[in-house]
């Protein structure tokens, strides 16, 4: 296998959950590999200084509306198309247990992370197809591979992403459309798990304390950047990357506790 980088010069790419995170570095990253990158999230704001930086399109849509994925296909397509689909944008909503789960965060979960997954891959396969050379990379989880206490609505929306990008990876080979899955464990971001905890910045904080240095937004978006750049005959099916200190769902190693 060779490992040179083909150039990227006359590659493109739409980067969901651009405006925070993993999403953001990604953009960054692509975009300083020369890549034209449309970088999407909901907050305009955020994509536009983003894009200013980097010379990024910024292309604020919800990958849950209808509408607004229509609208997306069709930025993309006047701008002159993309041969790869990044699908970043999700999260986790709380931790309750089964016994106390809420509604309102599970049909969060579920419609980012799956239903707005399925709706803008849905709409840009048949771009991608007709490149001839496309790559749709999904980042799910290790929450996909083992559940935990208080995981369960995340567990469940990252297994369903991950069901449905092995099932995208069968059905698109035959239009040369490669399938990436890219599952971290603990990455720290600024947002990530504020999120998750409603806000409660002391919360968050704990969900790190110890951890010498957990995946940072760096790393995963460099091993994003690798797996869209090698040549496009080899397909990183399922990357599975953690911190060393978490050697596994249930060890994670935390200093001085
Ligand atoms: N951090 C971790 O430990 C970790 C580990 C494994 C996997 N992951 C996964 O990696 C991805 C990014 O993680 P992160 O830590 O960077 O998370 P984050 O900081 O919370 O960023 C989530 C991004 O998704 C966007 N987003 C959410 N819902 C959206 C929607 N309906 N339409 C468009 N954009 C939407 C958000 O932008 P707007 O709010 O501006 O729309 C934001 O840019 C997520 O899928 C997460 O589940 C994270």
């Amino acid at each position: 296998m060779t490992t040179t980088v083909p150039q990227t010069d006359h590659r493109s790419a739409i980067v969901t959950g651009a405006s925070t995170g993993i999403g953001e570095a990604t953009v960054r990253a692509l975009a300083a590999d020369g890549w034209r990158v449309f970088a999407v999230a909901r907050r305009a704001e955020r994509l536009e200084g983003l894009a200013a930086e980097t010379g990024a399109v910024a292309v604020p849509a919800d990958i849950s509306e209808d509408d607004d994925v229509a609208r997306l296909v069709s930025a993309v397509a006047d701008a002159g198309g993309a041969d790869t689909l990044v699908n970043i944008a999700g999260g986790a909503r709380g931790t309750d247990w089964v016994a106390e789960a809420k509604t309102e965060d599970w049909e969060w979960m579920l419609r980012s992370n799956v239903l707005g997954t399925m709706k803008i891959t849905r709409a840009f396969l048949p771009m991608l197809r007709a490149n001839g050379h496309g790559t749709v990379l999904n980042l799910t989880s290790v929450a996909a591979l083992v559940s935990y206490e208080g995981g369960g609505g995340y567990n469940a929306a990252k297994a369903a992403e991950r069901a449905m990008t092995r099932a995208l990876r069968l059905e698109e080979a035959e239009n040369n459309v490669r399938v990436i899955e890219v599952l971290p464990g603990l990455v720290k971001t600024e947002e990530f798990s504020l999120r998750r905890l409603g806000g409660n910045a002391e919360a968050a904080e704990k969900v790190y304390e110890g951890v010498e240095e957990p995946l940072t937004a760096q790393d995963v978006a460099d091993i994003v950047r690798y797996a869209v750049t090698v040549p496009h005959h080899v397909n990183l099916d399922e990357i599975v990357v953690r911190p060393v200190a978490q050697a596994a769902a249930h060890k994670l190693i935390r200093k001085g506790a």
